[in-house]
């Protein structure tokens, strides 16, 4: 069978070899706070690019100490990062697969000692501390972190990169009216609170001219907060940008109950798709070969993130294919007839 999932989609000269993505997640993995790419990196990462998943998305990456999520995040607030990362991409290179890195600021979700920042001074719930509210050279100061993450990325050999504002995190913070309250150019108004994370992408383009991915969390699941229409105004913006796809997640800016079900994200990245006329993903309980194929053939989404069921199958690529009775490459270490 001729396979939408198993094509190869190219952006700015970089091809992946199928529309398949390792969603980014956490490992919390580091050593000693100290934001380093570990032996577990290694192992997880390269497994996947054995398994043929077409582009490795590693995980939220902190550009600042202060921005990461827990303490064990991998971070690139510092030159000293750069040689793991170097290390990471040439070993899942060797089989073929394309590589991201997700540039992360944890903001008023951050859990690590000593004040955390948000552009408003309102906690994610009574558990977590009250961030402080970022002044505007607390604000230039984590944009210029980004452009700095994005130079080293760049260093460190990543073909693409991928700027984190979903789940509530300090760019979604932003962007969502419902955690940004700002009186200042920063806040009020969509283009206002579009703004830092324009700069953001402005910043970054000065030192990357490869492909720039930004996942969105495109519903608030609240009466006053953002959906998927918002985004589209966004992600137009995006797209006037250089931004080359919409990685479409959905919630976690403040708490709310979500109805999960098989695909549950893949209408909002349809959303974006089609209203902004950008290239998107879609992310969010995508476990079959079958469901993929038919997000991709009916246009519904350029690329597919999958994320825990890489976790149970490193070698879900090919589950997926034999599912779609599609023949794809072994690594020549096991393409024999045992
Ligand atoms: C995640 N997720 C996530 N998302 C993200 O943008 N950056 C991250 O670092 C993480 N970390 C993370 C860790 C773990 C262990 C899990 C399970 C998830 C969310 C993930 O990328 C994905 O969007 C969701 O898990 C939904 O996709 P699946 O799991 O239904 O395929």
């Amino acid at each position: 069978m001729k396979s939408a999932l198993f094509s190869p989609y190219t952006v700015k000269g970089v091809t992946l070899k199928n529309r398949i993505v390792m969603s980014p997640m956490c490992m919390y993995s580091s050593h000693n706070e100290d934001g380093h790419v570990q032996d577990w990196h290694m192992t997880h990462y390269v497994s996947r690019a054995v398994g043929q998943v077409g582009l490795i998305m590693v995980e939220a990456t902190a550009v600042q100490p202060q921005g990461r999520i827990s303490p064990q995040d991998l971070g690139i607030w510092n030159d000293e990062h750069i040689q793991g990362f170097q290390e990471l991409n040439r070993q899942i290179k060797v089989h073929g697969s394309k590589t991201a890195i997700q540039l992360a600021h944890a903001g008023r979700k951050a859990m690590v000692d000593g004040d955390i920042y948000a552009p408003t001074a309102l906690a994610f719930n009574e558990k977590m501390k009250t961030p402080v509210e970022m002044s505007t050279e607390d604000i230039k100061e984590t944009i210029a972190a980004f452009v700095e993450g994005a130079k080293r990325s760049k260093e460190a050999g990543f073909d693409i990169i991928e700027l984190h504002g979903a789940h509530g995190y300090l760019i979604n913070e932003f962007l969502s009216p419902l955690t940004n309250k700002r009186e200042d150019e920063y806040g009020g108004s969509t283009e206002n609170r579009y703004r830092f994370l324009h700069d953001i992408i402005d910043g970054v383009n000065e030192v990357w001219d490869g492909p720039l991915f930004v996942r969105v969390s495109a519903n608030d699941y609240h009466p006053e907060g953002l959906t998927a229409e918002d985004y589209v105004t966004y992600a137009k913006w995006m797209k006037e940008q250089g931004v080359d796809l919409v990685d479409v997640s959905s919630g976690a800016v403040v708490p709310a109950a979500i109805d999960v079900y098989p695909g549950y994200q893949v209408g909002f990245a349809e959303t974006i798709k089609s209203g902004a006329a950008i290239d998107t993903g879609a992310v969010g309980l995508i476990t079959s070969g079958l469901q993929a194929e038919e997000i991709l053939r009916n246009n519904r989404a350029d690329l597919i993130f999958v994320a825990r069921e890489l976790l149970r199958d490193p070698y879900w690529p090919r589950t997926a294919a034999k599912h779609l009775g599609v023949e794809i490459e072994s690594p020549k270490q096991y393409d024999r007839s045992w």
